[in-house]
């Protein structure tokens, strides 16, 4: 079995140059791309352990009651390639009731995406796996003809504009050789269960959002203080979206690549957005994406939706 993992660009992820490109702009903004490096996978998965954060424990428990239906609609001899794959932990109900004939995890956390392998492989010593550090908002290229079902849980797709999404699916499409995407979407609810989940009471949250000035330090030689910036994660409804920041609590200037930027008191860098679907909406975008789109589970509170796309 080959666990080593496959690197499908080069080493530098890009996170100087979109870094000083985004401290550059009016308002101030990153890729969330640029969260997980290997502290920042893990505070996301301190994020789903959060009494507040409903979107983990849902997706599971639609996963494990739904498995048997949803390894029948995969069919059989597939691979599973997972989009954003992070812990793993939920892909294991998809292995062992679907027994695809091999799994490719990818992910942009490499790190962190070879310790979790090595955690899989020795539970599941019989499972062909291909890891694969990769971008999956740069062209995707998964050499195989098997047919693939696709898996992207978290509601990760909800980080992207609508119109990024769909070219985001439209690309996950064509690496599927014909089969489906099975993807967990976050609903549209009550504004204040979104906020909590958002800005949890323990602040794990906030420590994550603030891992980025920590990572440009630890990185690139910045000299951010973290201490000198606030996690504010409103929910804008107009959008239907939470929008994350990381505002400045002072004037400040940053030094970054040999470039100085200013901080007023009260500027914000935006750093994530977390768009949320209703059932039909996001149907009505997969279809746009050149999806079919077949069952759907929610549960019984429609706090969260999985999905299954045909290609
Ligand atoms: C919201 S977390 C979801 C993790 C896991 N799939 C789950 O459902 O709990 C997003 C995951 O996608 C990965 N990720 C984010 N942007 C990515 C990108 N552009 N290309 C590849 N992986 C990415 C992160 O490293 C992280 O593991």
């Amino acid at each position: 079995m080959d666990t080593g993992l496959a690197r499908a660009q080069a080493q530098d992820d890009g996170f100087a140059q979109a870094l000083t490109a985004g401290l550059a702009r009016a308002p101030k903004q990153i890729a969330c791309k640029y969260f997980y490096d290997e502290t920042g996978s893990h505070l996301f998965d301190r994020i789903c352990e959060l009494p507040e954060y409903y979107q983990t424990r849902t997706e599971i428990a639609l996963l494990e009651r739904h498995a048997a239906e949803i390894a029948g609609l995969m069919g059989r001899n597939i691979e599973i390639v997972e989009f954003g794959a992070g812990s793993l932990r939920k892909v294991r109900i998809l292995l062992d009731a679907a027994r695809p004939d091999a799994y490719l995890p990818l992910d942009i956390s490499g790190g962190y995406l070879a310790t979790v392998v090595r955690a899989l492989a020795a539970d599941y010593p019989a499972l062909a796996l291909r890891p694969l550090v990769a971008d999956f908002t740069r062209p995707l290229c998964i050499a195989g003809t098997a047919r693939r079902a696709g898996f992207f849980p978290g509601s990760t797709i909800g980080n992207f504009q609508p119109e990024a999404a769909m070219a985001l699916l439209r690309r996950m499409r064509g690496t599927l050789n014909g089969g489906g995407l099975l993807i967990g979407v976050d609903l549209v609810k009550d504004p204040a269960r979104l906020h909590a989940a958002y800005n949890d009471a323990g602040g794990v949250t906030a420590a994550f959002n603030k891992n980025l000035l920590a990572r440009a330090n630890r990185e690139l030689g910045a000299d951010f203080d973290p201490d000198g910036f606030a996690h504010y994660a409103p929910y804008n409804p107009a959008a239907q979206r939470i929008e994350m920041y990381l505002v400045s609590l002072k004037r400040q200037s940053v030094q970054l690549d040999g470039r100085r930027f200013d901080f007023a008191s009260g500027e914000s860098i935006h750093t994530e957005d977390s768009h949320k679907y209703t059932i039909e909406s996001f149907r009505e975008m997969a279809a746009h994406a050149g999806f079919r789109p077949r069952a759907v589970w929610s549960d019984a509170e429609r706090l969260f939706s999985i999905h299954w796309l045909e290609s």
